[in-house]
């Protein structure tokens, strides 16, 4: 065998033992016995040669080339067995560690209460109608006979949108769906309206810029204030337990005449405390508003006044929640620490 075939042999012996990897190794092995290795050439030269010397070399040749392509196999495997083993080792699992357990994620109690409400008074046939968070200023105010000098429309009350000609804001109640609602269909009309509402109060125990309500409307013939008051009063015993029923004190609204603020009993003392620190022994405590529908109200949105009339009332959802699990601080309903929440059967 010619000297220089033997060292292809002995230089490819080298370059797969010099190959850490399978990776080095493929390229180890295209270099010693690829296309272009130097044994395919000495393989293409041999029809240079003469006919006679032909067949002798072209067995060397052959004979050289299994030799090598042997040893490739042999460190293929080698290597191949090192690359398993380790990522055996790499990868184990240890089955017998403790699972980690993962929270459930839920809804906040805000959430649930909105349902739960929403779910109440479907049961009484009412819909649920929403309206947008950016409100028309006529629909926020004018529409519900908030003239333009009522307090309630300064910048130290309501989020205004600029450019002030846009004529928005962030609405400071949901009594605008009502009016959404009213402009919408005709009576007989019987809707739950919740919702996010706004108004530039700073974050503090008994105030939150960002707060929710839930606003009730019906439009139908011959409703009475006996109407309001009865369904109040299922709503309150629904929300804070048999025995909890509602007062009306006369108040004022521009958009309900006459208007009333609602009263449930004191669901600590039930009224028969003098040092109930909940009520300060009044026996009652303040819920929301309510009222007929002012007819200037009803007029605005195209409701026939001779054939209908209706009740309005609006609660604050933060407020509900506060009386219903005896939270004294509304902060800890904004900032949204799972602690807090998780103590009302998330993920119901
Ligand atoms: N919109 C009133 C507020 O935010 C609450 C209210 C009072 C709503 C009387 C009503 C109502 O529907 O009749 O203070």
């Amino acid at each position: 065998m010619s000297e220089n075939l033997r060292e292809l042999i002995s230089a490819a012996k080298t370059a797969f033992e010099q190959a850490s990897d399978l990776d080095q190794f493929k390229s180890a092995r295209l270099s010693h016995l690829g296309d272009k290795s130097p044994i395919a050439l000495a393989n293409r030269e041999l029809s240079q040669l003469a006919p006679t010397d032909r067949a002798a070399r072209g067995q060397e040749i052959n004979s050289v080339k299994s030799e090598i392509a042997a040893m490739a196999q042999s460190r293929e495997e080698e290597l191949t067995r090192e690359r398993d083993e380790r990522i055996l080792i790499e990868e184990r699992v240890d089955v017998t560690l403790p699972t980690r357990v993962s929270q459930r994620g839920g809804l906040h109690p805000l959430t649930l209460l909105r349902d739960d409400i929403c779910d109440l008074f479907v049961g009484l046939g009412y819909e649920v109608a929403e309206g947008p968070e950016l409100e028309s200023e006529w629909l926020n105010f004018d529409a519900l006979n908030i003239p333009a000098d009522h307090p309630a429309r300064t910048m130290q009350d309501t989020f205004f949108i600029e450019p002030l000609t846009t004529k928005l804001v962030l609405r400071t109640h949901t009594s605008p769906v009502q009016v959404r609602t009213m402009l919408d269909r005709k009576p007989p009309i019987y809707v739950i309206c919740p919702g996010r509402t706004f108004r530039s109060d700073e974050l503090d125990a008994t105030h939150t810029p960002v707060f929710n309500q839930v606003e009730g409307l019906v439009i139908d013939e011959h409703i009475t204030m006996a109407h309001l008051k009865g369904t109040l009063d299922h709503f309150a015993t629904a929300m804070f337990g048999e025995g909890i029923n509602t007062r009306l004190r006369p108040s004022f609204f521009p958009f309900t005449e006459p208007s009333a603020e609602v009263d449930i009993r004191c669901f600590v003392c039930r009224g028969e405390s003098k040092e109930c620190r909940t009520c300060k022994g009044e026996g009652w405590v303040e819920w929301g508003g309510c009222g007929m529908v002012n007819p200037k109200v009803l007029i605005a949105c195209g409701i026939d006044i001779n054939r209908n009339s209706g009740f309005a009332f609006g609660m604050g959802l933060e407020r509900t929640l506060m009386f219903r699990h005896g939270i004294t601080d509304m902060r800890e309903i904004v900032e949204g620490d799972v602690r807090f929440t998780a103590q009302f059967g998330v993920g119901r």
